[in-house]
């Protein structure tokens, strides 16, 4: 199952992606994460990983990638057929307790131009990538709704929107189902940071309540590991039962 994560900027996607990623090969799964946020260092930190070269690098790069892309209208295909996760080339990969670690690529300079590369590469990877039942891919999408117009998640099974307690988040919930819809793709919610007195008002607000993945609680452990980028040693309530419901396919 390919699963994107998204929601607005420190939202908690990164961690979401970690800890359920931890949970999945925990339970025996074979688990790709997709690092596909250009800007951000947290996440291989969270899973006590080596960031990998970027993805991109394996097409020639991000120059010659936009070139590519230039020249074709933007047609130009990098992968000429379905691939495996036994298909991502060594380097490119990190490996640990069952997981798997890509990233698209991150901006490394001043002036070095737009993200349309890496966000090209990726897209035509997650829609290329074929997985037997027993594996997941999830993938740590950058913050807001820019890659719906990128078409990244056409090539998911399932959206989960990671809602914090702000009227930001609970607003955007309402247009991540509307998107998700409008690419026949099911969306559900992970109410994240909830504390006895806001769960009440997210349930109220959030896009569809019946569609509420897992309450995560506000952890004190969880965010003094993301204080210091260090990995996540312990899961947080709520997590192993997500896991738990993807893996019988309760939530497509
Ligand atoms: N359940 C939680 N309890 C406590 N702190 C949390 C929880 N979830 C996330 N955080 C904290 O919130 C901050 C943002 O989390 P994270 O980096 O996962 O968000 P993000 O959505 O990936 O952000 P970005 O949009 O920048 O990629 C971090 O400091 C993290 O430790
Ligand atoms: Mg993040």
């Amino acid at each position: 199952m390919k699963i994107a994560i998204c929601g607005k900027g420190g939202c908690g996607k990164s961690t979401t992606t970690a800890l359920l990623a931890k949970a999945l090969a925990r339970a025996g799964k074979r688990v790709l994460v997709v690092d596909s946020d250009e800007s951000n260092y947290g996440l291989h930190r969270q899973l006590g990983m080596e960031l990998p070269k970027d993805f991109t690098a394996f097409f020639g790069g991000k120059e010659n990638v936009l070139k590519d892309m230039m020249l074709s209208n933007f047609a130009h295909k990098f992968f000429d057929g379905p691939w495996s996760l036994s298909d991502i080339p060594e380097g490119y990969c990190g490996k640990k307790d069952g997981l798997m670690l890509m990233a698209s690529g991150k901006i490394h300079q001043a002036n070095e131009g737009c993200a349309c590369a890496m966000n090209n590469v990726i897209q035509q990877f997650i829609a290329n990538l074929r997985l037997s039942e027993n594996e997941f891919a999830l993938m740590d999408m950058e913050a807001g709704i820019e890659h719906f117009g990128r078409g990244v998640d056409n090539g998911v099974d399932l959206l989960l929107m990671i809602v914090d307690p702000s009227f930001e988040s609970l607003r955007l919930s309402k247009k991540i189902q509307e998107l998700g819809g409008s690419i026949g793709k099911p969306v559900w919610f992970v109410l994240n940071k909830v504390t006895d007195d806001t769960r009440q008002a997210m349930v109220d607000a959030v896009a569809d309540s019946g569609k509420i993945a897992a309450t995560l609680p506000a952890d004190s452990q969880i965010a003094a590991a993301g204080l210091i980028g260090a990995e996540f040693t312990n899961s947080c309530s709520g997590v192993q039962e997500l896991a738990q419901d993807l893996i019988s396919g309760g939530l497509v």
